[in-house]
Parts: structure tokens; sequence; C-alpha cells
């Protein structure tokens, strides 16, 4: 196969856009996916900062070198969680990938938060971490973005991550879930911007982008979990692709045009939010849910009895 600019030979085969690149065709085809998916969606205006969630997989690598060779203002956020063989790799890969490229990091250590991940699954006695994991992490994100004045918050979710959730929110008609899901959540209420500039791109293709590019990803996964999020529903949409080219991206672009809006009126207005009485961050509640996780480690670290922390957990803002 030939590339489809340059006529060179093809090193990506894209079948989804019934197409080939060579590598530096591909480049551009890239970037071009993620500079429409920045204008279409207003995503980030000139001028202002974005701060990158960088975990250390291809994903949010690749998003951070992209914006950067883009002429964006890039700031990396690293969660550290604390986790036995998986945190220190991590951390010490993403500090590797920032340095060279000048692209500063900022890391936020759960465990000095007293949120450190093993402890807080152990006073989870037996329930799921990883969704409990996602709160600590999402509202360390908000937190980070709006203490260092950042106008955005960009995360390194793909065009797999983001078909895969509309699909599982679909089975479930979840009104209230499909009425905010987007690549582009406006900022409101003490949270900052949110952003996904790699929705148009499937993960196959950003992880062409990161070999292509020498982006190595981290090779020591998080033992918790059993890896990517909605693998099920990523394989029956994966097959669904391969039949009908192209039928992933139409799901989402449509679901944006003629959906979302739709759910917006069934689900009605979301309750009123307020600052946590502890650390000030946006919540339906009197104290957010992090706080409460964070009562319930030191809890049990002390050996006191405390009522359940977690509850609220999955309905809690932030
Ligand atoms: P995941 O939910 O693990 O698929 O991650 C989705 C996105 O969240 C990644 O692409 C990153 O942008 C961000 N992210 C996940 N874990 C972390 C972390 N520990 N620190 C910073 N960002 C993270
Ligand atoms: Fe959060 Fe594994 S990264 S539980
Ligand atoms: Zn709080």
């Amino acid at each position: 196969m030939k590339c489809r600019r340059c006529k060179a030979p093809a090193q990506v085969k894209l079948p989804s856009h019934n197409t080939g690149f060579c590598p530096d065709c591909f480049f551009r085809f890239f970037s071009g996916q993620v500079a429409r998916a920045i204008k279409d969606h207003a995503m980030i205006a000139p001028g202002e900062r974005v701060l990158v969630a960088l975990s250390g997989g291809k994903d949010s690598l690749a998003l951070a070198h992209e914006l950067k060779e883009q002429g964006c203002d890039v700031t990396g956020l690293h969660v550290y969680l604390g986790i036995p063989g998986s945190s220190d790799a991590s951390l010490a890969h993403i500090r590797a990938f920032c340095e060279p490229r000048g692209i500063p990091l900022l890391v936020h250590s759960t465990p000095d938060d007293g949120l450190a991940i093993p402890e807080v699954k152990e006073a989870l006695k037996g329930r799921p971490i990883c969704s409990a994991c996602g709160k600590i992490k999402r509202h360390a994100f908000n937190r980070a973005a709006r203490e260092g004045g950042f106008d955005v918050l960009a995360t390194g979710h793909n065009l797999d991550d983001e078909t895969a959730r509309l699909f599982a929110n679909t089975l479930r008609w979840d009104a209230s879930y499909l009425s905010d899901q987007g690549p582009c959540l406006p900022a409101e209420d003490g949270f900052a911007r949110k952003i996904k500039p790699l929705y148009r791109l499937s993960e196959f293709e950003t992880a062409c982008y990161s070999f292509l590019k020498g982006i190595d990803n981290v090779v020591a996964p998080c033992p918790y979990s059993s890896g990517a999020s909605f693998t099920g529903h990523k394989v029956l949409l994966e097959d669904l692709e391969h039949t009908r080219p192209g039928a992933k991206i139409m799901f989402y672009e449509n679901f944006l045009k003629n959906g979302r809006e739709a759910f917006r009126s069934v689900a009605g207005s979301s309750p009123a939010l307020t600052p946590c009485a502890r650390c000030g961050s946006p919540t339906v509640r009197e104290t957010c849910g992090v706080c409460g996780l964070r009562r319930m480690v030191a809890a049990r670290r002390a050996g006191l009895f405390v009522e359940d922390g977690a509850a609220g957990l999955e309905d809690e803002a932030c």
C-alpha cells in the first residue's frame, strides 16, 4: 500500500479511514485530528495554560507531546498513588519523558494527602478500589488545576475510551451520564474546563504515534486493575469497526450532534454544588467523598471505627 498523501510506501494502515500513511504524513494526519478536535469544541484558546494529566501510559504522553508540538503552554500533572511495584516506575518514567521536552511537571502525592491507594483499598474492605481511585485522581486533577491557575485540564482519553463509555451509558440509558459526556466540559462551579483532544483518534492510532515518535509507555501496570476499562465493550465496538469502518467516530460524533441535547432535557438540572467544608472542592454534600475516604483511612490507622466514609462516592460530583 502507498501513502495516501505522498505515495511513498505506507507504514501505518488505517482501515477505519480506508487508507495508509508514511510516518511523516501520519504525523500530519494525527496533528490534524487533534487540531480539529480543539477547534470544533473550542477546547483551548490562544495563550491558555493547559494542565495535562499524565499517567505514564502512551495516550497521555502522546497528548502532552502533540500539544507541546502544536505550541500550547503545557504543564504535566502526575498523581502519585503509592502503589508498590507500579507508582515509582510510573513517576520515574514520566520525569524522563518531561525533562528533555521542557515540560514542567507537577506531582500530587496521594500518600502525602492521607490517601495511599493500598491503604484506601484496605479501608474499603473488599469493595472495588478502581472507582474510589478514579475519584481520588479526578479530585487531585481539579484541585491542581484550580490551585495552579490553569485554564484547562486535558486527559488522554481516546476514541475507544469514549465510545466504550458512551456504549455503556447507552446500554443503561443513563440520562444523567449521557447528558454530561463529551470531549469538552466547560469550567463551572469550581471545576476547570476538561478536555479530551485525542477523542477522534483510536487506541491503535495513538499507539502508532507513540511508537513512531519514540515515546515508550510504562511497563509496570497497576496490580489492582485488570487492564483497560470497558474491555468487553471495546472488543464489541472493534468488531463493528472491522465490518463498518468509521462506525466508532460516527457513533460518537452523531451522539454529540443529535443525542446529547435530548438527554440534557430529560436529565434535568444537577444538584447545586458547594465547597467541601474540609478541602474546598465542589460537592453536593457538606464534605466531599474524597474527604470521607481520607477519614476512613485515618480511622483505620488509629484502630477506630468510623461509619462508611465511602458512602456517596458514586454520586459525588468531584
Ligand atoms: P485511565 O482512566 O487510566 O484510562 O486514564 C485516563 C486518563 O486519565 C489518562 O490518559 C490520563 O490523562 C489520566 N490519568 C490516569 N491516571 C493518572 C495518574 N495517576 N496521574 C495523572 N493522570 C492520570
Ligand atoms: Fe487506581 Fe489501579 S490505578 S486502582
Ligand atoms: Zn473534600
